[in-house]
């Protein structure tokens, strides 16, 4: 990798600046998934081992700028505490006063929590003053939020550009998993590419072609490509307009030598909830008056077909209506399968962005998959080839 670890570097008696991503759901006032903060636990253990003081900078939500009081970090810093098993102290401001004499007064062992980084304008506009006063507050920084990395941010790529930098642990590990998905897989690769809408998608699916052998495509995004080709879809979730970019993809993906692959059985209801009467159709034979919610059984079959005989496995997004009964079926199935295989040591299976960890999650089958990113944005534009500036910032 072209960057610097923690391993590179001399962290004894230093201010370490560590940005991570602590942007965790909260429900009256309590943290309902902690992930992030644990995964965050390794860079921070290591900090501490190897003598350095850990200043943490994250942001909260959206505050654009102002300050928020409900988006406050101070509201998690007990679950902070909590999940690293150290004392974490809080600055009420990420830069100034109050963040210098926190750092000054910061004990070994212990860790500093800066406030929302976003409170300040100048964190979101990457402004070089803000980001200045942050890296005046510590000796080395460590980026260890992949998951914001795809955001230009003071605290993720100004700061960089400061002073001496280096991968947290997450950052390597997020980014060692998506190089051995994409950038250089055991081949066959396929990909499970789900969701509503192919126009959130078009980059991704544009760049997945050109690197995938298999794209597998579910939810309301298959319904777009299956229109393309002629197929009624009667009353389904499908973008009509993009009938010619689909068409397009297909054509990409033909020349790059990707097979897409398209449910070739349907689960169909007349209304969109939970329970609803369904019945399982060829693709080609949805009723004028109903809508395609789930990939049926045969086209569970072909995708299971598929990762038998294949090495390395993407997957984001749900192949059907994931989040009601019963049209979690395809979904559920392929995830287990993948699961399967992964625990096997017979595929290796990276899943992020969005809904599909809450997917995978449902379908009992997280656990099992070789990698799960904590990042949603960020995974998707890394899937789109994109370069992320907090990572570029690092090189
Ligand atoms: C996330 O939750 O996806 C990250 O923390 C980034 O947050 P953002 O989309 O507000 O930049
Ligand atoms: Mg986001």
């Amino acid at each position: 990798m072209a960057w610097k670890t923690l391993d590179d570097m001399d962290l004894s008696g230093k201010v370490v600046l560590t940005r991570v991503d602590i942007n965790v759901p909260v429900k009256d006032g309590k943290v309902t998934d902690a992930t992030r903060i644990e995964r965050i636990k390794p860079t921070i253990d290591d900090i501490l081992a190897k003598g350095g003081k850990p200043v943490l900078m994250a942001h909260f939500g959206r505050p654009k700028g102002q300050v928020v009081p409900e988006m406050s970090l101070g509201l998690i810093k007990d679950a902070v505490a909590e999940v690293l098993g150290v004392p974490v102290k809080f600055a009420t401001d990420c830069i100034g006063g109050p963040a210098k004499e926190a750092v000054e007064e910061l004990g070994t062992g212990e860790v500093l929590l800066l406030e929302n980084t976003r409170f300040h304008k100048g964190e979101t506009d990457n402004d070089g003053q803000f980001a200045a006063s942050l890296a005046a507050l510590g000796d080395v920084y460590v980026n260890d939020a992949f998951s914001a990395a795809h955001r230009a941010h003071g605290s993720t790529e100004g700061v960089a550009k400061l002073l001496p930098s280096c991968a947290g642990r997450l950052m390597q590990a997020e980014l060692s998993a998506l190089e051995s998905a994409l950038s250089t897989p055991e081949r066959p690769v396929v990909a499970v590419v789900g969701g509503a809408k192919v126009s959130t998608k078009l980059d991704l699916l544009g760049n997945l072609v050109r690197k995938v052998d298999y794209l597998v495509i579910g939810g309301g995004m298959a319904n777009t490509f299956l229109a393309a080709e002629g197929v009624d879809v009667g009353k389904s979730l499908c973008e009509h307009d993009l009938a010619e970019t689909a068409r397009e993809i297909t054509k990409k993906a033909g020349e790059a030598g990707c097979e897409i692959v398209l449910p070739v059985d349907v689960v169909v209801a007349r209304e969109f909830k939970a329970g609803a009467e369904n019945e399982t159709v060829p693709t080609t034979e949805c009723p004028a008056d109903a809508m395609i919610l789930d990939a049926g059984p045969k086209s569970v079959e072909k995708i299971s077909k598929i990762l038998d005989g294949a090495k390395t496995l993407i997957w984001n997004g749900p192949l059907g209506a994931f989040e009601i009964e019963p049209f979690d079926m395809a979904t559920n199935a392929a995830a287990q399968k993948a699961a399967e295989l992964s625990k096997a040591g017979k595929l290796v299976s990276v899943a992020g962005g969005g809904d599909t960890v809450a997917a995978l999650n449902k379908a009992g089958a997280a656990d099992d998959f070789t990698y799960i990113s904590t990042a949603g944005g960020a995974f998707l534009e890394w899937m789109e080839g994109k370069e992320l500036p907090g990572v570029v910032a690092l090189g």
